[in-house]
């Protein structure tokens, strides 16, 4: 098992690169940026665990095979590349600069590891993804079952905040029993709490009014960026979200027992029960729970809306979400990217 993390000497690079070097199933890990790439594993390559650790940073502007190296015979590459905001972005501000970085990683992934399940943290997600799977696609190699906009941090965030209202001492007991779907910014981000009865009666004793609930999760980024005076968005709480997205791509055993599996930004046509939701969405891409097969392929989206595991004040939610979200998508479709 080789992953592969481009972008790994960043704030969240760092970190997750160190969670994934803790990893038992990971037999290379692969890191690439564009600095401290070398630094970053020399350090990491003192952790006595069973992963080799290489490193690949490009000597010049114009110098490619680092990257080359970095990703040959990779299974998961991931994606963390690209500036954070600051205080008054958004994450829609970030696009013009990470859509050119993303955009040159990926033209890279579909000529150096087409078959890679490729995992894209960099902001704005809702853009980026539908940016990689234009690439992918142009380049031959797209399958939409092994494209992932990692979403877990708004579903952590919802987990958190939830566990402290309904007085639940160990989050984890909402694993699998709360849900995020959507995209990820602001109101394209939705919360789902009707999941389980169980779950939906403690909703309604303890958190009547879900509202704020809700407007923390959607913008609680925003929190993090305040905090941080300038210095960078969430890092650490990014980094624990990647790897717990990135464990059920390696080991799908390690997916947590729950009513749905978690969330990813997908596109929706080519995934088993894609095609039925794209349709009733009138977007093709959102984020979704989906099922993860033994090769770490999106195997099945576990459909919310068929579950009837919405609520009519949820779906008003997902109509505001799709509004914004067709822009989102339209955006990183028109990107133009120079390959040359
Ligand atoms: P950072 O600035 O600390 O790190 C980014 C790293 O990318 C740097 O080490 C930089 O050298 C590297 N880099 C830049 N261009 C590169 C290239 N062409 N090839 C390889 N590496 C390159 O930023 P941070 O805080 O780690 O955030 C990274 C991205 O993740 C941002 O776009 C941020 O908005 C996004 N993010 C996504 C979240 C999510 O939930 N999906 C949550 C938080 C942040």
């Amino acid at each position: 098992m080789k992953v592969t993390v481009l972008g790994a000497a960043g704030g969240i690079g760092q970190p997750l690169s160190l969670l994934l070097k803790l990893n038992t199933s990971i037999d290379v890990l692969s890191l690439y940026d564009i600095v401290n790439a070398h630094g970053v594993a020399a350090d990491l390559s003192h952790i006595p665990t069973k992963s080799s650790v290489e490193s690949y940073q490009p000597t010049s502007k114009t110098d490619t095979t680092q990257l080359q190296q970095a990703l040959v015979g990779s299974d998961v590459v991931v994606i963390p590349a690209g500036i954070p905001r600051k205080p008054g972005m958004t994450r829609d501000d970030l696009f013009k600069i990470n859509a050119g970085i993303v955009a040159g990683l990926v033209n890279a992934i579909s000529i150096h590891s087409p078959k890679a399940s490729v995992c894209i943290i960099s902001n704005p997600v809702n853009s980026m993804v539908p940016l990689a799977a234009k690439i992918l696609k142009q380049n031959g190699v797209f399958d939409p079952r092994k494209l992932f906009g990692v979403t877990t941090l708004d579903l952590q965030r919802f987990e958190t905040f939830s566990a402290k209202l309904l007085g639940v001492s160990d989050p984890d007991l909402l694993k699998g029993r709360i849900s995020v779907i959507g995209g990820h910014s602001g109101n394209t981000i939705v919360p789902l709490s009707h999941l389980s009865n169980n779950i939906s009666t403690k909703f309604q004793q303890f958190v009547p009014e879900p509202k704020d609930l809700i407007h923390r999760v959607q913008f609680g980024g925003d929190e993090v960026v305040k905090a941080k005076e300038g210095r960078g968005s969430a890092t650490l709480s990014m980094a624990a979200a990647a790897y717990r997205f990135i464990q059920t791509i390696i080991d799908p055993s390690t997916r947590h027992s729950g009513i749905v599996p978690e969330s990813t930004f997908v596109s929706l046509r080519g995934i088993q029960g894609g095609d039925a939701l794209a349709d009733h969405l009138g977007v093709e891409f959102f984020a979704i729970p989906v099922q993860i097969g033994q090769n770490g392929q999106a195997e099945r989206i576990v459909d919310p809306f068929e579950l009837d595991f919405v609520s009519s004040d949820e779906k008003k939610l997902v109509a505001i979400a799709v509004k914004e979200l067709k822009g989102n998508i339209e955006k990183g479709l028109n990107f133009k990217y120079d390959a040359k």
